[in-house]
């Protein structure tokens, strides 16, 4: 529907239930509650969301990156660009959310085996890895009685499951015997997020990949970002989250515009809810059954031409710069560049209303902090550039339904990664 449906949905009241709580296709967790149960959670949780944590998260992605991008440097060429950005995610979110911090280093990876001692990232990560697995069969019975009849894999995720229950109950304990203790808690967002933020890890993952496959295709705009990293970061010395992150307006108009053209989430799935509702679409008004699902799609809307111009397909994100004319010097460009704010419900890719995303500042400080450091894949060796865009972009073309929609092979994404002069 070409109708900002998110505003309609939200103006008219209806109900963000979801009907399918156990197959859900958003990043909510698939045990979603409802009603004062959902008010109750999301007013507990709403805090560690807050501005005041968002320093945190800058501070742990920007090393973070860093250490990605140093080890992408020493490699002759990356093929995984997908599973070394779910690994720099899941860090951020391990020390933001479960104060456990991790250096990126690939090869302390080995193969894990049923019975071995499991650790918080072992577990969590092969939660991540194995969400559908989970979500389809449930906890419970990948651990229960019939564990021993159950493939090898499935085990091992069944003990990713409990050990992962285990080192959460450890850290709340931990951090509840710190605050009786009256002593500072650590800082990080455990008593809040628990468990159930885990899928925003995946979006993440998943746009930080769509984020750097269109680097590669496009260096002008790599050039565009480093100019403006040079004069944020070198220029002004501006490298704190209160100092740089509102500067880096091209680093956050690369992570919308990838939001715009390849958002993770295909639909948001609501119900009119327990009674008939009437629901106002322009000078019409239509009257809904009770119980009725209402899909809206995001990927319907956002490529809408009223809200974003002639070249909706191409991936622009100068779209998002508003520049004054009079803006000549350098500095001026830079400084006087503001960000564009589509209409409401133009763009959703955290969706909008009561139910949407806790995560969406956490995301953007994340995304834009990672961009800030990693503006640098070029094609393969030999390559013309050409032929390494069509390439890439086909690849971008080539996604589909995971769990959300991402890049079915970004093994098949082969990166070099350069150092660039303008950030030496
Ligand atoms: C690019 C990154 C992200 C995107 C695109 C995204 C998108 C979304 C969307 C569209 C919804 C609403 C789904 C619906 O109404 O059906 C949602 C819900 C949610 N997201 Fe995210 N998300 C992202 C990152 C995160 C992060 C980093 C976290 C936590 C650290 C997070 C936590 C949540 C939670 C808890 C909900 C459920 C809220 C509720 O039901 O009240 N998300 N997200």
């Amino acid at each position: 529907m070409a109708y900002t449906a998110s505003k309609l949905l939200s103006a008219n009241g209806i109900s963000m239930k979801s009907p399918y709580p156990n197959a859900t296709l958003s990043c909510k967790p698939a045990c979603c509650v409802e009603g004062r149960d959902w008010q109750r959670h999301r007013k507990a949780t709403a805090p560690p969301f807050g501005e005041p944590n968002m320093g945190l998260v800058w501070t742990e992605c920007i090393p973070q990156a860093t250490e990605t991008l140093d080890f992408w440097k020493e490699c002759s060429h990356i093929r995984q660009t997908g599973k070394d950005v779910r690994r720099f995610s899941l860090h951020v979110l391990s020390t933001t959310g479960f104060g456990k911090s991790y250096s990126f280093d690939r090869s302390t990876d080995e193969a894990l085996r049923e019975g071995d001692s499991l650790t918080y990232k072992d577990s969590l990560s092969l939660i991540l890895e194995n969400a559908i697995l989970i979500m389809l069969l449930g906890p419970k019975f990948l651990t229960g009685s019939l564990q021993q009849f159950l493939p090898k894999h499935w085990r091992l995720v069944g003990q990713a499951t409990s050990t992962f229950k285990k080192h959460i109950s450890e850290s709340i304990k931990e951090e509840k015997a710190l605050i009786a203790e009256g002593k500072p808690h650590r800082g990080n967002f455990i008593s809040a997020i628990g468990s159930q933020n885990l899928r925003g890890h995946d979006s993440i993952a998943i746009t930080l990949t769509y984020v750097i496959t269109h680097l590669a295709a496009y260096p002008e705009i790599q050039d565009w970002l480093a100019a403006e990293i040079r004069h944020v970061c070198k220029d002004k010395g501006a490298t704190t989250y209160r100092d740089a992150f509102p500067k880096l307006k091209r680093c956050t108009a690369v992570v919308y515009e990838t939001l715009r053209t390849s958002t993770p989430f295909p639909a948001m799935v609501k119900t009119s809810g327990p009674q008939p509702r009437s629901l106002k679409v322009g000078d019409d008004t239509l009257h809904l059954p009770a119980g009725m699902n209402i899909i809206s799609t995001i990927p319907s809307v956002h490529p809408h031409p009223r809200y974003w111009g002639a070249d909706i397909d191409t991936w622009r994100p100068e779209r998002w710069i508003e520049t004054s004319h009079e803006a000549s010097a350098v500095a001026f460009v830079f400084d006087s560049g503001t960000l564009y704010t589509p209409p409401q419900g133009a763009f959703l890719p955290w969706s909008e209303g009561d139910r949407a995303c806790p995560g969406k500042k956490f995301a953007q400080v994340e995304l834009t902090g990672a961009v800030s450091v990693l503006v640098e894949p070029v094609p393969e060796n030999g390559e013309t550039m050409e032929r390494a865009r069509n390439r890439k972009m086909d690849m971008i073309k080539d996604s589909g339904m995971v769990l959300l929609i991402e890049i079915l092979h970004p093994e098949r994404v082969v990166l070099r990664w350069v150092k660039r002069e303008a950030r030496d």
